[in-house]
């Protein structure tokens, strides 16, 4: 993990900035490669994710481990995260006030991951980053936006898990809208691979021209 997440977990471990704070058992700071291309972003701890601080360890981690699984990635590749980082009790949905209290933290992340792409699994995730979005019309979807603080990104909207494990329907939409992924992070590498090229060809025309110039003035100097 980089030494940068490792500082934020750690000042973030006693954090009362949110009323969660107080009924937590731990925070869940999100877990994973820090250097992933792919970040999962869940909606706040259940209650084994509170108990273990980590994020989706319970019967919906299971499920989001296959589903990961299933596009032959482990959870060690990618990294998981939530919107809120402790436990809102009886896994109430949380506040728009607890969300807002804990986004600072959650962008400090994304923008140290630097993810490719982001999966935000169900609705509430769904919410914070695409507000206005219904999930039932734009699962499966790539979705490219310029979001604040972040800059261009594209996002990914997937199911819950756990609401896969509620309507056994959504389990096999899970899997085919997760099907489409690996595609999308490689069109996404190619796209970024065609930007960096340009931007080289274009730094090196740049370079040419500083080169004719500086050679007709050192002409002129020489009198030629
Ligand atoms: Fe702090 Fe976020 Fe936990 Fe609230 S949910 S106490 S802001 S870490
Ligand atoms: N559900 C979530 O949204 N996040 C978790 O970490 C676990 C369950």
């Amino acid at each position: 993990m980089s030494e940068l997440l490792k500082k934020l977990e750690e000042d973030l471990r006693n954090c009362q900035k949110c009323g969660l704070g107080k009924t937590r058992t731990n925070l869940v700071f999100g877990e994973g490669d820090s250097q992933a291309d792919l970040m999962f972003i869940g909606e706040g701890p259940g209650k084994r994710e509170d108990e273990l601080g980590k994020p989706f360890v319970g019967v919906a981690g299971k499920l989001l481990d296959e589903m990961v699984e299933s596009i032959d990635l482990t959870r060690k590749e990618v990294y998981i995260a939530n919107v809120v980082k402790c436990r809102p009790p009886g896994n109430r949905d949380p506040l728009p006030d607890e969300v807002k209290a804990c986004w600072p933290y959650l962008e400090q992340q994304l923008k140290e991951i630097k993810p490719k792409l982001i999966i935000l699994l169900g609705r509430h995730s769904l919410e914070r980053f695409l507000p206005g979005q219904k999930i039932s019309q734009v699962h499966g979807q790539a979705l490219r936006r310029d979001f604040p603080g972040i800059g261009r990104q594209v996002f990914f909207a997937a199911y819950h898990p756990a609401a896969a494990l509620y309507q056994q329907s959504l389990k096999a939409t899970l899997l085919e809208d997760f099907k489409r992924i690996p595609k999308i992070l490689e069109k996404i590498k190619e796209e970024s691979g065609l930007e960096n090229k340009k931007e080289i060809e274009d730094l090196q025309e740049e370079n040419k021209k500083e080169q004719i110039i500086k050679k007709k003035k050192q002409s002129k100097l020489f009198g030629e």
